[in-house]
């Protein structure tokens, strides 16, 4: 499974790309506002970090603003892929978009038959929720399930991205399931590695190797 991370925050990207981890990024307009700084700007300085896919998502609503707005965020680098929301307007413009050779990152999917004409429209990753999902009492993992069948079964190639992971446990039942990627928050990356019996274990290694005398 690949990971990306879900942030625009470039220290936090940093910091993740440097463990060697990191496969790709996601961002969405809420993560953006959160850094405080022009969009662009932070497109440009992930770019230059992470040499993989790369999200950047459309504020329009209608057909031609997001072709448009597509367009221009796709011109800006090879590794950008846009996201659009899983609205009927949304899908005529991947539709468009997947035809020009434009990837396209269908986001705020919350059921497998959004998910089915998302595929058929030509999408080249569709975004499950799965903590928004869990949030209403629903199961974010089952709607993963079902999308790995529904494409499996057949052999549609837009890939399952797992987004909204809120814990470790999603990242390894969305592995378990198969997904193709899960985009993760940089702390939940951090949780990922973390493990009380290997901080203990280095602690007593540490002090062992004090007691060993110098040749
Ligand atoms: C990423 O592609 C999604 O926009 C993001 O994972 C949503 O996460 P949230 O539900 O925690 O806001």
């Amino acid at each position: 499974m690949k990971i990306f991370i879900d942030t625009a925050d470039i220290e936090e990207i940093r910091d993740a790309a440097a463990m060697g981890v990191i496969d790709g990024v996601t961002t969405n307009p809420s993560l953006v506002a959160k850094t405080g700084r022009p969009f662009k700007d932070v497109l440009v300085d992930i770019c230059e970090v992470v040499d993989g896919p790369i999200s950047a998502e459309v504020i329009a609503t209608d057909y031609e603003g997001i072709v448009n707005e597509a367009r221009k965020l796709s011109a800006m680098h090879e590794n950008i892929v846009v996201k659009v929301p899983l609205i009927a307007e949304g899908l005529k413009a991947v539709r468009t978009l997947s035809d020009e050779g434009i990837r396209v990152n269908v986001t705020l999917c919350f059921s497998a038959t959004q998910g089915l004409l998302a595929a058929k429209a030509g999408a080249t990753y569709i975004s499950p929720f799965v903590g928004r999902v869990d949030d209403i009492s629903g199961s974010g993992m089952e709607l993963v399930e079902q999308l790995v069948t529904v494409y499996q079964n057949y052999g549609l190639s837009t890939q399952v991205l797992v987004a909204s992971v809120r814990h470790p446990v999603h990242v390894v039942q969305a592995s378990l399931i198969g997904a193709d990627v899960a985009t993760i928050p940089h702390k939940v990356i951090h949780q990922l590695l973390k493990h009380p019996l290997t901080d203990i274990g280095l602690e007593r290694f540490l002090a062992d190797a004090k007691k060993i005398p110098t040749g």
